[in-house]
């Protein structure tokens, strides 16, 4: 079984990203073929709130803001697909995608989504959509994920919109990037992520010298033995091939 999660930042009713996202995933599942659990959340249906800045996430690996993304995170730690849709709103993610992004920033330092995949969809009427698709490609990198796809469909064109043919043809030429990026098992992006894994045990390794022990990312790296991997490969194998689990 393969499991879903998609993020849909927009607090619009009649949104675009959301039916996107939706017939994105549709299409999906019925060309993989394969048992797939699609959850689609949109962030205007919870509470979210602003990240206090207090960094006890950093320290202490828990937030002492109460809301839904307890819930939203252990929903995406339970998956293997991970989409972040957002519109475009002035050159950037809209503002419940940011305060969403901003509340998971421990995930940046523990690469907490090793192992999983993800897919970038942003929809825009005519400009900044390849900023924002780098920008949140570069958040899943950094969180550990391999991007599979990042796609921006735009909406300049109201007439055409939501006409079945030319939404199809958009729709199908993504899906059949992103299942040519599974079945070659492609993981370019990994690259990079090799370099943010060095300089995160480097970090890491330097505070654990130090004794610096009060803090929840040197924990979670020696906890979960992520300092002992030579390569940020080397522990997504793990995960993918004998199913490590990071806790
Ligand atoms: C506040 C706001 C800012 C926007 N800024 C941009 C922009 O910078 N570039 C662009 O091409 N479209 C922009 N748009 C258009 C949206 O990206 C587009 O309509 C998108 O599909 C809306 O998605 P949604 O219905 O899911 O909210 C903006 C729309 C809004 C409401």
């Amino acid at each position: 079984m393969t499991n879903i999660c998609a993020i849909v930042g927009t607090k619009c009713n009649k949104s675009n990203t959301a039916y996107f996202t939706k017939k994105l995933l549709a299409h999906l599942k019925e060309k993989l073929n394969t048992d797939i659990n699609i959850n689609i959340y949109n962030l205007h249906d919870f509470k979210i709130e602003y990240c206090n800045g207090c960094l006890t996430c950093r320290k202490e690996g828990n937030c002492p803001v109460k809301d839904d993304m307890k819930f939203l995170k252990t929903e995406m730690i339970k998956s293997d697909i991970i989409v972040l849709a957002s519109p475009v709103y002035i050159h950037n993610i809209s503002g419940i995608m940011k305060t969403f992004l901003d509340r998971l920033c421990i995930w940046n330092h523990t690469m907490r989504l090793a192992g999983k995949k993800g897919i970038i969809l942003t929809t825009t009427s005519s400009s900044g959509d390849i900023q924002v698709r780098n920008y949140l490609k570069n958040i899943l990198l950094h969180m550990g994920a391999v991007s599979i796809g990042d796609f921006n469909i735009c909406v300049d064109f109201p007439q055409e919109l939501y006409i079945e043919s030319k939404e199809n043809f958009i729709i199908e030429n993504a899906v059949s990037k992103i299942i040519e990026k599974i079945k070659n098992n492609d993981m370019t992006s990994s690259l990079i992520q090799e370099v943010i894994f060095n300089n995160l045990k480097k970090v890491i390794n330097r505070g654990i010298e130090n004794n610096y022990t009060k803090n929840y990312e040197i924990f979670f790296w020696e906890n979960n033995g992520l300092v002992n991997y030579n390569s940020f490969k080397e522990l997504t194998n793990d995960i993918l091939q004998n199913g490590k689990e990071l806790k």
